[in-house]
């Protein structure tokens, strides 16, 4: 008899084929109070990494271009990334023309994001669109298609990131960017040792207090913990296919997060 393959959800060992259930769980259980739950997980640091993420990528049609680009965020949730983006685009390049694509596995979650886009620039504009896609396989994207990839926050949720990264890979047209914000390793072990304790300590009770939901934001901390260190996360993306230059990644906050930026030559 075959044998069902296993996998981490946190700290627990589930089922492969139930993972995807489990993470779509915790991210429709906080989709209405998403934001706070940012803040908590990150002490509200996270909008300067995602600002800091928006401006290194430095994205939008130059003056003498007359190709808009295709953008699109995986794992985009409530669209910081998405609106940033074209935000930096307009504001600084006055482009007007490139589009982008959010997709997402949690329809909950796209609805908080579609919700907010409302109240952007881009409200009913044909520029921008939000899709149910699982990001391991993305099958609505077609290959060679877009010029960035963006990934905030999502990446470690996935029963296979290996597989996250060969459909970057794959959807991206040659000469595209992957750029890969998450939580990561801190590099200082001192400074280790007090951010475990906040964030094995506190979160979970902070999840209970704010948000009534204990559960989602102790899977959220151990899902931290289990996604690999910056090495080896650079080591993936150049398995995936990518030329990662330098090093492949920069740390933010002593390595509580890390850019990692691969090229499709
Ligand atoms: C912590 S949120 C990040 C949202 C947003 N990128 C941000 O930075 O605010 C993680 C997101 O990943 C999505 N996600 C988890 N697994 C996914 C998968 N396999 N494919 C696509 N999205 C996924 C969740 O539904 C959730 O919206």
């Amino acid at each position: 008899m075959e044998q069902s393959k296993t996998t981490h959800f946190g700290f627990k060992t589930v089922l492969e084929d139930d993972k995807e259930k489990l993470v779509r769980g915790v991210f429709s259980s906080v989709a209405s109070n998403y934001d706070v739950m940012n803040d908590v997980m990150s002490m509200g640091v996270h909008r300067l990494w995602k600002k800091h993420l928006i401006e290194k990528l430095d994205c939008g049609m130059r003056p003498n271009s007359t190709e808009p680009l295709n953008f699109l965020d995986v794992a985009g949730g409530t669209g910081d990334i998405a609106f940033g983006l074209l935000d930096h685009a307009r504001l600084n390049y006055g482009d007007n023309s490139s589009t982008m694509t959010v997709a997402d596995i949690n329809p909950d979650m796209l609805s908080e994001g579609a919700k907010r886009c409302l109240t952007t620039p881009y409200a009913n504009s044909p520029r921008i669109n939000f899709i149910e896609q699982n990001g391991q396989t993305m099958s609505a994207i077609p290959d060679n298609s877009k010029d960035v990839y963006t990934i905030a926050f999502g990446i470690r949720n996935f029963t296979d990131i290996q597989a996250g990264l060969n459909t970057a890979y794959r959807v991206l047209k040659p000469g595209g960017i992957f750029a890969c914000l998450e939580f990561s390793h801190v590099d200082n072990p001192a400074l280790d040792y007090f951010y475990q304790a906040y964030s094995f300590s506190l979160l979970p009770l902070m999840g209970q207090l704010i948000a009534n939901d204990r559960d989602s934001y102790q899977y959220l901390v151990e899902s931290i913990r289990k996604f690999p260190d910056q090495e080896t996360f650079a080591g993936m993306i150049r398995k995936a296919g990518f030329y990662v230059p330098g090093k492949g990644y920069e740390n933010l906050t002593f390595g509580i997060a890390a850019i990692h930026i691969g090229v499709k030559l």
